[in-house]
């Protein structure tokens, strides 16, 4: 099968993230070598600075909920919605969370990216990690995220991208990426076909300047970006404005 953007739907995506959600975590863990953890934080640390309001805060696409309960960690003081329309991988972030005694803090639900159940103007940041590459329509995803998010609240992306630049490295890391991970998928999830689909949806995804162009036309202008794994994977932070 033939695993590019052409191809697959929400629904696909919902079901393939079911199929994995309990080996989530730890393949996770193995091909990014444990780095996902401090991406994460990075883009923690970036979405929070020099941020001018306060306010609930979004995880959007939250999966098993590690963005939202990083973002926790530096914002303590406010209530944190974690959304993801694969019940499976809401289930084990609800374990996670519970087993963190954070369920007071972090509120999780079933719904669809790109249609937030919540009001205009609510959030002070909105997060999303490993997410918008999966989303049938990100344009909509960005509009939406720029509708629930307060005047002057941020966007954090963290995301895999097709790798631009030539090098002996960035290559390398492209062809074990697209070997490594059907691979390890197969081995402990044994599902090949789910760790063939991400590799092929990062392949097959915008640049991340060209993710930025989308989200400035979805109305938030850009703040900071950084690339980080040979520029494979990027946080992009965007602010709406006032
Ligand atoms: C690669 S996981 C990322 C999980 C988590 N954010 C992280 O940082 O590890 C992608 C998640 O996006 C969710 N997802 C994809 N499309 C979605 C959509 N349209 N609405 C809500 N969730 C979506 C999937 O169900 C999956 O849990």
């Amino acid at each position: 099968m033939n695993l590019t953007k052409s191809n697959r739907g929400s629904l696909y995506v919902s079901k393939l993230f079911g199929s994995i959600a309990t080996r989530y975590d730890l393949l996770n863990n193995l091909m990014s070598f444990g780095q996902h953890r401090a991406w994460r934080r990075k883009s923690v640390d970036m979405v929070n600075k020099d941020i001018g309001v306060r306010g609930p805060i979004l995880d959007v696409a939250t999966g098993t909920c590690d963005f939202a309960i990083d973002v926790e960690k530096v914002n303590s003081q406010t209530t944190i919605i974690g959304i993801d329309f694969s019940l499976a991988m809401l289930k084990v972030g609800i374990a996670k969370v519970k087993k963190k005694k954070l369920n007071q803090k972090i509120h999780l639900m079933m719904a669809d990216g790109h249609q937030l159940p919540f009001d205009n103007n609510t959030f002070a940041i909105v997060t999303m990690g490993f997410g918008i590459r999966n989303f049938d329509n990100p344009k909509a995803a960005l509009n939406e995220i720029n509708r629930v998010l307060k005047p002057g609240g941020r966007l954090a992306i963290l995301e895999i991208f097709p790798i631009q630049n030539r090098k002996f490295t960035s290559k390398l890391f492209k062809v074990g990426f697209k070997f490594v991970a059907p691979l390890l998928g197969y081995i402990f999830s044994n599902n090949s076909e789910a760790y063939e689909y991400l590799p092929a949806s990062a392949e097959s995804f915008m640049s991340s300047m060209q993710l930025l162009e989308l989200t400035s036309e979805s109305g938030l202008f850009h703040v900071s970006n950084k690339e980080l794994a040979f520029g494979s994977v990027s946080i992009l932070i965007s602010q709406k404005g006032n």
